[in-house]
């Protein structure tokens, strides 16, 4: 097995065309809180992929989980993270899929281009170690609010131009009033402002 990441909870691993994502231990919790922790957050994240891929979201086929190990079997998406290779044209497939996924009900809780690996023309979406069930306007703002800001910290030459390809692919996907998004993304971006002055 090859390891291809070490993040800050889990370790990733390469075996012939699959990918198994490790919740590593903490060593800072309790040892029972640590196991059952990582059991459930590694078991959610592992719904969720299955939720969204049966519902025909572009995301890694999930293909089991070893819940005493808590791993998480995928399909290896061969491809480039978004991150090291986005352009203005990506932003709109990202656009669609992130309507898509709020449609199903589903705020990512980490949408950044770290996040998206390319394959071909297809964009997949992956880590859901923080994605959750809701609807609500606000978490789905969150989620909005988030992949703005990485556009604007990480691809800025075309920050502009993206953030609106993107919010206009994203507006003619919502199926829920995109008014009632936009008061809590308005709101959030506010109060941002107001407590970077201070
Ligand atoms: N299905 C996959 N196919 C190819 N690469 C993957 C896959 N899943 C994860 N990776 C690679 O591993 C990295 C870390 O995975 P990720 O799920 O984002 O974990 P973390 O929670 O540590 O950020 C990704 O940025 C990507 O490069
Ligand atoms: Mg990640």
């Amino acid at each position: 097995m090859k390891v291809l990441a070490f993040g800050s909870e889990a370790v990733i691993y390469e075996k012939e065309g699959i990918i198994i994502k490790r919740r590593i231990k903490k060593g800072y919790r309790i040892k029972e809180i640590d196991e059952r922790l990582r059991k459930t957050r590694s078991k959610a994240e592992f719904n969720v992929m299955r939720f969204l891929y049966e519902n025909s979201l572009n995301v890694p086929k999930p293909l089991k989980y070893i819940e005493d190990k808590k791993e998480i079997w995928m399909e290896k998406i061969d491809g480039k993270r978004l991150a090291e290779s986005f352009s203005l044209e990506d932003a709109k497939e990202v656009g669609i899929m992130a309507a898509e996924m709020h449609n199903l009900g589903v705020i990512h809780g980490d949408l950044t281009t770290a996040n998206m690996i390319k394959a071909g023309k297809r964009i997949y979406l992956i880590d859901f170690g923080l994605s959750y069930h809701s609807s609500k306007d606000e978490d789905i703002a969150i989620d909005i609010f988030l992949f703005k800001n990485a556009l604007k910290s990480k691809h800025n030459d075309v920050y502009k131009e993206a953030y609106s390809a993107f919010l206009g692919a994203y507006k003619s996907k919502i199926r829920k009033e995109f008014k009632g998004i936009d008061t809590h993304l308005k709101d959030i971006e506010e109060r941002r402002r107001y407590n970077e002055s201070y």
